[in-house]
């Protein structure tokens, strides 16, 4: 089933409800949570205190990727603030497997996160314990950034191997999600599109949010 998951990131962060709400009434069904650190990304965002502040605005899933180094850290807090699914990045977890553990333990649903100078082959030994596979069509860091045409491939091969490792883990990509590409990565077999600057860059988040939505689903159609 395709989502859309709109980026707080490209938000206004003094109204935080009042966006959440505009992107929501557009048809985005979890909200995706950027919580970076400066230090595994050069970029700081925010952290818990405004994941429980976003608890109380809206019912829909808050979906947490972690850019950031010692998750482990942090999971609990998180858990406490309402998040509902947390990623943790391949690149920042020592022992990966004990990150995504440690995250259901917690009541949530564990995703894993891979740039793009990181291959798929990395994460197969994991794959089977993930409810989600982020792949990052950008560097993390930053909105508003190009997509990677690379990514494509990277998806399609998550794909093809959720059909022969018998899983269901489910497809996000991250990153220069838009009007122009967001077809490409539902026809690689994409299904949770993240997407900042498409929803919020223009300042009617209501309306772009469904304009993005009905140009997957329209992807999607093509493609069942
Ligand atoms: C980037 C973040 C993204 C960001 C995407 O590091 O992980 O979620 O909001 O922004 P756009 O959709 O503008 O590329
Ligand atoms: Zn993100």
């Amino acid at each position: 089933m395709i989502e859309l998951l709109p980026s707080i990131l490209s938000a206004d962060f003094a109204h935080l409800a009042d966006e959440v709400q505009a992107a929501e009434n557009g048809g985005g069904t979890v909200i995706h949570v950027d919580v970076m650190d400066g230090h595994f990304v050069p970029n700081i965002t925010l952290g818990p205190p405004v994941v429980k502040s976003l608890r109380k605005v809206t019912h829909l899933p808050l979906d947490c990727h972690l850019m950031i180094e010692n998750p482990d850290e942090f999971i609990p807090a998180f858990a406490d603030a309402g998040a509902n699914w947390v990623s943790v990045h391949y690149e920042a977890c020592r022992h990966l497997h004990r990150s995504l553990e440690l995250i259901a333990h917690h009541g949530m649903q564990p995703g894993v996160v891979i740039n793009p100078a990181t291959p798929v082959e990395a994460i197969i030994p994991i794959l089977g314990i993930v409810h989600h596979v982020l792949v990052m069509s950008v560097n993390p860091g930053f909105g508003g950034q190009s997509f990677i045409p690379y990514s494509l491939k990277k998806i399609r091969q998550l794909k093809e191997l959720r059909q022969e490792l018998g899983l269901s883990y489910r497809i996000e990509v991250d990153g220069g999600v838009a009007h122009d590409t967001v077809g490409l990565v539902v026809e690689a077999g994409a299904e949770l599109l993240v997407a900042g600057s498409a929803v919020y860059g223009a300042g009617n988040p209501k309306r772009d949010a469904r304009e993005l939505l009905r140009l997957a689903q329209a992807a999607a159609e093509q493609v069942a």
